[in-house]
């Protein structure tokens, strides 16, 4: 964790506050686009947020976060009592979504979608932003990107919904296309884009069955211990009841906190990130061999 100052809480668009945090005393990790922090919040709850700021900039982290209806704590706790000028903890910065080199981009972002979009636009020397939403008001943002002739604003209640189509049919074949945003406009995005030029970003993990849960054995292989793990408890609950330290975040297999390194056995990845070889995510995922053997 980092030791930071929460300077400021403003207001930037309807139901949606830009904060800011500031070192004290050394510089902030440094981060790329496309990155989150878990920022603990008084209220004992832990949130990720994507970090939307300059990443030149070592003294400020930068998020935004929307007002949900439908709050866990997170979001109605930072809007309604949350103030600025208090110290608060964020994470190193973690990236899930890296932006691959690529000759051109293609950015799709839906509302409070945006914020791990614009440092990604930003960066990128040849892209075009499509953002919407569902008026201007709702948009963080869109009143710094309008006057920018690589963006296109669409607000949905005086616009109507894009052609997704028609913007896959004119795609160069090597732009890469980024999309984060509502589910119901990344559905609409893999419908159309092909699968391997397309990167998303979940905030919420996909409704998806799975087969039955069923024990198995995690061998921890720096300590020596071997612990089971039963059917409807997972690897994270199990491992930290049993003294390992393993962090988490959303519980949900979306934001990377507590990710494993895998040394043998086969897991059941059942995350929403996209594990990469020899790493799983402990608070979702499973084993599809008897046992699992992880560097612990
Ligand atoms: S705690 Fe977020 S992916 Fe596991």
């Amino acid at each position: 964790m980092q030791q930071t100052i929460l300077e400021r809480v403003d207001q930037i668009a309807e139901d949606v506050a830009v904060l800011e945090f500031r070192a004290t005393g050394t510089a902030l990790a440094p981060w790329e686009p496309g990155a989150h922090i878990d920022v603990a919040l008084p209220n004992w709850l832990t949130r990720q947020y994507s970090l939307c700021g300059d990443p030149a900039d070592r003294e400020r982290y930068r998020i935004a976060v929307r007002h949900e209806r439908l709050s866990r704590g997170g979001s109605e706790y930072i809007h309604r009592f949350l103030r600025p000028h208090r110290p608060m903890n964020v994470s190193l910065p973690r990236n899930n979504f890296p932006l691959r080199p690529a000759p051109a981009y293609l950015f799709l972002a839906g509302g409070i979608g945006i914020t791990p979009i614009l440092p990604m636009f930003r960066a990128a020397p040849t892209a075009t932003l499509v953002y919407l939403g569902k008026s201007l008001a709702t948009m963080p943002f869109a009143d710094e990107l309008t006057t920018d002739d690589r963006v296109r604003i669409i607000a949905t209640e005086r616009d109507g919904r894009p052609d997704l189509t028609a913007l896959a049919a004119e795609l160069d074949p090597r732009t890469l296309v980024y999309c984060c945003g509502p589910a119901s406009m990344l559905a609409a995005a893999e419908a159309v884009f092909p699968a391997e030029r397309l990167h998303v970003e979940r905030f919420r993990p996909t409704v998806r069955e799975f087969r039955p849960d069923t024990a198995f054995r995690v061998g921890c292989a720096r300590s020596g211990r071997t612990i089971e793990v039963p059917p409807g408890e997972s690897l994270l609950d199990v491992l930290n009841h049993a003294g390992y330290p393993v962090l988490s975040g959303c519980r949900e297999g979306v934001c990377g906190s507590c990710e494993l390194t895998v040394l043998s056995g086969e897991p059941e990845h059942r995350d929403d990130i996209g594990a990469a070889p020899g790493r799983m995510y402990a608070c979702v995922s499973r084993a599809l061999s008897a046992e699992l053997v992880v560097d612990l």
